[in-house]
């Protein structure tokens, strides 16, 4: 990596906070951003960089923030704009960058221009959407959207339908309109002025349309087609993200992460190459291994073998092009402890084994809230419990295709958003010492015993873990083989190892100011302990999260053990 090829954001350590339940400081039970302000030195501590926050713009919250109706506007539920202006501040103060969450694919249908479509369905405002009339005394498609149901929902007076991806409260914005685009070029603009370094760009596949909607293939029983298809079949995409990125992030030099599925993979160039279309995408390799065909109820579980080749090829296939920015969890997934570790794994060492992994792969790593002490998905008792529009489509569909209702339960608890947007859990005390009120939503049960305060107490915890893996992973010594060091995989035949190396050669070494080096990262996901030869001489052992790990002639690994260690760069 020549010197002039670094960005300002290669070595960065992110973090994503979902304000509604990050924390509450006045008592309604809904977390803000004086509770973001409050705890930026909890997260300076822990060695974040920077901060993604999921939508805090005015919304009417039917998809949780992610339905916009004035981009212009901070939600009342989590301040003012004054409030934000202060965060921005805070957060300079202790060198942390703020990245805001960008939904320009659709708004909200009480967004002004909507209400303005609605008004008058011949006039400008409709071309900001999609309004389409019926075909064959039917819908315009027969797409199914995202969230269930058709993709089409009627202009009310009209004999039109108005297209919406996701729940038909976000009516999709028309990107082929260059009026459209001007207004989200501005308020992009405007925001970047403000001062925010960039943007996590939701959704962003979606925008480009094949503007006559072909009908596809039906895939269910509701005789509908998932949108997603539709999206895999249109070409395009690119022209849009390019003015997009010209005429705003480019401009600033902003970090932006882009939300991509179904993105063409020969297209992976054009999106995070040197000159992409986004800084970087998310790395959903490993979650989009639980899709299923038809849904949750049909979707496989995560089997250890596809995992470890699902990361191990998308690694090696990203470094030939750019950076990924790597996630076990978000707010759309279940927690990554209660998905990607076997039962046996789900406790401390299991949780640093997971977290060290993820942390230390090549690309950039973004932490999900609670994911540095270790949190876990809920405990569901009913259906009625899941504030989430896509949990309780999922649970219908699951009922519809005749799956019994306690399994449609289990299996929803197991996959549902809500499992990531239970409250941050603070402490022992009521309410995990997220807030003094009545929390908006469910506290997982287990806060008495997965807590930041007790961890704080704790040496040997999860959170306490995490800060010494941050700061290995941006340590002066190393911090340029885990920026810019190439990912080589090694023990890949040994059953329930998830090994590599990261390795800066001599000559990268010296572009950057810095000797060759070669990291061993190895985990043992097995119950039993593991003894592996070592190709290269050990010569220091960086972190390991057992006593019963030990690097000698051989690497021993007790179960759930992992160890990253420094070897020889040559044999
Ligand atoms: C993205 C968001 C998700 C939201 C959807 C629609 O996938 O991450 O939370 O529901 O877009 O905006
Ligand atoms: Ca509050």
């Amino acid at each position: 990596m020549k010197t002039k090829m670094k960005k300002w954001w290669h070595d960065k350590v992110a973090y994503q906070i979902y304000p509604k339940s990050f924390y509450d400081t006045n008592g309604d039970g809904i977390g803000d951003i004086q509770g973001i302000i409050s705890k930026l030195d909890y997260l300076k501590e822990l060695g974040i960089d920077l901060i993604w926050i999921s939508p805090i713009y005015k919304s009417p919250f039917v998809d949780q923030g992610y339905d916009i109706s004035d981009y212009y506007g901070i939600a009342p539920e989590f301040g003012t704009m004054e409030e934000f202006e202060e965060l921005l501040a805070e957060a300079k103060k202790r060198d942390i960058y703020i990245v805001m969450d960008l939904v320009i694919n659709h708004c909200s249908d009480q967004h002004e221009w909507f209400q303005k479509a609605l008004a008058d369905p011949e006039g400008e405002y409709a071309d900001y959407f999609y309004f389409r009339e019926g075909k064959n005394g039917g819908l315009p498609s027969n797409y199914r959207s995202y969230f269930g149901g058709s993709c089409w929902e009627p202009v009310p007076g009209t004999n039109k339908y108005y297209f919406h991806a996701f729940a038909k409260e976000q009516p999709d914005l028309n990107w082929e309109n260059p009026k459209l685009r001007q207004e989200i070029y501005d308020m992009i603009n405007w925001w970047m002025e403000k001062g925010v370094a960039g943007f996590r760009i939701d959704a962003i596949i979606n925008i480009k349309k094949d503007v006559n909607f072909p009908d596809l293939e039906p895939d269910g029983p509701d005789g509908l087609a998932g949108y997603s298809r539709a999206v895999e079949q249109t070409h395009g995409v690119g022209e849009l993200l390019e003015d997009l990125k010209n005429n705003t992030f480019a401009k600033y030099d902003a970090f932006t992460v882009g939300e991509v599925f179904n993105m063409h993979e020969e297209e992976l160039p054009e999106f995070i190459g040197e000159d992409g279309h986004f800084s970087t995408i998310f790395d959903f390799s490993a979650h989009c291994l639980s899709d299923g065909e038809h849904g949750w109820y049909d979707a496989l579980g995560i089997d250890f073998n596809q995992w470890r080749k699902a990361i191990v090829n998308s690694q090696l296939e990203v470094q030939k092009v750019g950076y990924k920015a790597n996630i076990i969890e978000n707010h759309d997934e279940p927690r990554g402890v209660s998905r990607f570790l076997p039962e046996y794994a789900r406790n401390a060492a299991g949780t640093k084994m997971l977290g060290t992994i993820s942390l230390l792969l090549r690309g950039i790593p973004f932490l999900y809230q609670g994911q540095e002490i270790g949190m876990q998905n809920c405990v569901w008792n009913s259906s009625e419990e899941w504030d989430d529009i896509s949990s309780k489509d999922q649970y219908q569909t699951a009922r519809a295709a005749g799956v019994p209702k306690e399994e449609a339960l289990r299996i929803c608890a197991e996959m549902s958003r809500d499992n990531a947007r239970t409250p941050m859990q603070w402490s022992g005390e009521k309410g995990a010492g997220f807030t003094q009120g009545t929390p908006w939503m469910k506290v997982n049960p287990n806060y008495s015993k997965i807590n930041v305060k007790d961890q704080q107490m704790d040496e040997d915890s999860v959170l306490h873990y995490y800060q010494k893996l941050i700061a290995l992973r941006k340590s002066k010594e190393f911090k340029e083989v885990f920026t810019y060091g190439r990912f080589a995989p090694v023990y890949g035949e040994w059953d329930n190892i998830m090994a590599f190396y990261r390795i800066l050669d001599e000559e990268a070494g010296q572009e950057v100011g810095n000797a060759g080096k070669r990291v061993l990262i190895a985990a043992n996901f097995g119950k039993d302990s593991v003894e592996l030869p070592l190709e290269y001489p050990g010569k220091k052992v960086l972190l390991s999260n057992l006593p019963e790990n030990q690097a000698e002639d051989n690497l021993t690994l007790a179960g759930c053990g992992v160890m990253v260690l420094e070897c020889a760069l040559h044999e």
